[in-house]
């Protein structure tokens, strides 16, 4: 099936069904000013979804363009993808789970074609706050979906929303698809990537206060959304998203360019370019603040990937958004009014960071020559940035190809300090993306710590920090422990860390000797790296880490919910843990 049949059966199919069809918004929120771009369906519908009345009525329908940016570290896989199209059907107060649940069953089997014996769906396993959506699995039971098809899961995988730290949210049902040549197996395995998630179903009918609790609203809402690449991929039997007709011309013009075959890298280019012409589209220009840093971020990093597979087309960038261009004209018309504008901006940012790629490029070579050991500083990673135009994320890039760490809590350092500098000289506001940044890192390390002590308190006294990474949008935290962390026990632990950010708790610095930390009991793994004098973090007097800053000076400053969104495994022994402050 092609992607604009799909589009086309999709929104005929739930017309028919009385919805209205709604516009595809801008990426740009009009609604939500601590979003830089929309992320779902419901984004633009976010005050509807709370009760205002929508002239359309109050079943729609549409496809809405999205970019997501906290997934960039998984692009490059089979499904992942910065810039995609979504598909998306509401109920605002009307119908509710029965009839979402049949509709969506009926477009898949009937309208789709697709095999009920591939179909498997999970369903929201309940919380001392909401409870298990028992109603939900009834309705798929009843459509003939087998018990070992459907698993109850927890907040994690099947819960959705609010989009800010209020709002409504809810359970939701997801559905997904066995691609594998075989038969599907009897009972539905998450872990299984054959099982691709094709829809999710959110039954929005809580509103989240801001003291965390939930109150059942009076609108019940439903809010769906279908990923147009990985339904196409998965009707037609492909085994990525890169090979649809989204991607397949894009791919191959890759790969007439370049001189290596190298997929990760081929993707990694093709979902940048095409995400970077649709934020141009929206006349953004790159830059080094909020969205148009974003953009030059996902431009810079076509051209590393670009070098690293040996393109040497010259303005190969303008080549490659011609065919982005190409595969979306239809659909989006404005694109070829805005080609020329997207074309030039292209080709700026091309050039300015050409000049300063190489020359930067000697530096990190002859800085890295120099180490002793296996960590680059911040203050080279900070002149790459600010004399040679290297978003951090490239220099990490670059340096773990090297087996090589940076030390990211000194650049932040240098940010910081530099800020301050440019500060005095405007006598202005520095008020920039990366200053938000900054100071978004800065809570995220203080929530580190918050987290060590939770893990501690919870799951095993003995649990010590094995390593973590931290940028603006998550911490990566790594640990000692051999087994998986329950749900309940995730649980425990975001509640005690959002406990402690909300208690207001003073953080302090001391420097003393190490033995002197030690005496104290403050915890800190990684001695060797701080030299005799140490600097000891206390927050209150629930946590004491030997620790290089920089931190919150109190916990009221961190905003936003912590929320742990993934955790696996990370070598013998050791979890890894993904984990954000939602806005
Ligand atoms: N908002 C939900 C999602 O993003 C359903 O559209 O998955």
């Amino acid at each position: 099936m092609k992607v604009n049949e799909l589009i086309k059966e999709y929104i005929e199919f739930f017309k028919s069904k009385k919805h209205k069809e709604i516009k595809n918004s801008s990426l740009i929120p009009e609604n939500d000013p601590t979003a830089l771009f929309i992320s779902a369906g419901m984004h633009p519908l976010v005050p509807y979804l709370l009760g205002q009345k929508h002239p359309f009525g109050n079943r729609l329908v549409n496809v809405q363009r999205c970019i997501r940016t906290t997934d960039i570290e998984e692009v490059g896989d089979d499904v992942h993808l910065t810039f995609f199209e979504m598909l998306g059907n509401w109920s605002l107060g009307d119908y509710f789970k029965e009839d979402a649940i049949k509709f969506s069953f009926e477009f898949l089997t009937k309208v789709l074609k697709l095999n009920k014996n591939k179909l498997a769906v999970s369903c929201f396993i309940g919380d001392e706050n909401a409870e298990k959506d028992i109603e939900s699995a009834e309705v798929w039971e009843s459509l003939g979906i087998p018990k070992e098809r459907i698993k109850f899961l927890g907040k994690r995988d099947n819960w959705w929303g609010p989009a800010g730290s209020t709002g409504p949210c809810g359970p939701d049902t997801e559905m997904f698809y066995w691609t594998g040549k075989e038969n599907a197996p009897r009972e539905f395995n998450l872990e299984d990537k054959t099982w691709v998630e094709i829809w999710n179903d959110v039954f929005m009918q809580y509103n989240q206060l801001k003291d965390g609790s939930l109150k059942e609203l009076k609108q019940k809402n439903v809010d769906t959304g279908m990923g147009v690449e990985r339904t196409i991929m998965t009707l037609n039997n492909l085994k990525s998203v890169f090979e649809t007709e989204l991607f397949s011309p894009l791919i191959n013009k890759i790969r007439e360019f370049s001189k290596k075959d190298d997929t990760k890298a081929e993707r990694i280019i093709a979902d940048h370019i095409k995400a970077s012409v649709f934020i141009l589209n929206e006349k953004i220009e790159p830059s080094n603040l909020g969205r148009g840093y974003v953009l030059r971020r996902l431009i810079r990093r076509v051209i590393r990937y670009g070098n690293l597979i040996g393109i040497r087309k010259e303005n190969y960038l303008e080549d490659l958004a011609k065919v982005v261009i190409d595969i979306y004209k239809l659909n989006y018309p404005e694109l070829k009014k805005n080609e020329i504008f997207i074309l030039d901006q292209l080709k700026k940012e091309d050039d300015r960071f050409r000049k300063s790629l190489n020359s930067g490029l000697r530096v990190f070579e002859k800085e890295i020559r120099k180490l002793e050991e296996k960590i680059l500083s911040g203050e080279t990673a900070f002149t790459l940035f600010s004399s040679y135009g290297f978003p951090l994320e490239m220099t990490i890039e670059l340096a773990k190809e090297k087996n090589l760490e940076v030390d990211e809590e000194n650049f932040w350092e240098e940010f910081k300090k530099h800020q301050e500098l440019s500060r005095k000289a405007t006598k202005g506001v520095f008020k920039s993306g990366l200053a938000d940044n900054s100071e978004v890192v800065t809570q995220l390390h203080t929530v580190a710590h918050l987290l060590l002590q939770a893990l501690r308190n919870h799951i095993d006294k003995n649990i010590e920090q094995r390593g973590s990474n931290i940028t603006a949008e998550r911490i990566r935290f790594d640990f000692n422990l051999d087994r998986k962390l329950e749900d309940d026990e995730i649980k425990v632990i975001e509640n005690e860390v959002n406990e402690k950010i909300k208690a207001s708790l003073e953080v302090k610095k001391e420097e003393m000797s190490v033995e002197e930390a030690k005496k104290k009991g403050a915890s800190g793994t990684f001695e060797e790296k701080y030299g005799n004098v140490v600097s000891v973090y206390s927050i209150g007097n629930y946590s004491e880490e030997i620790c290089a800053g920089p931190h919150v000076s109190n916990t009221k400053e961190i905003k936003g919910k912590f929320r742990i969104i993934k955790q696996e495994s990370s070598g013998a022994g050791i979890r890894r843990i993904k984990a954000v402050l939602e806005k």
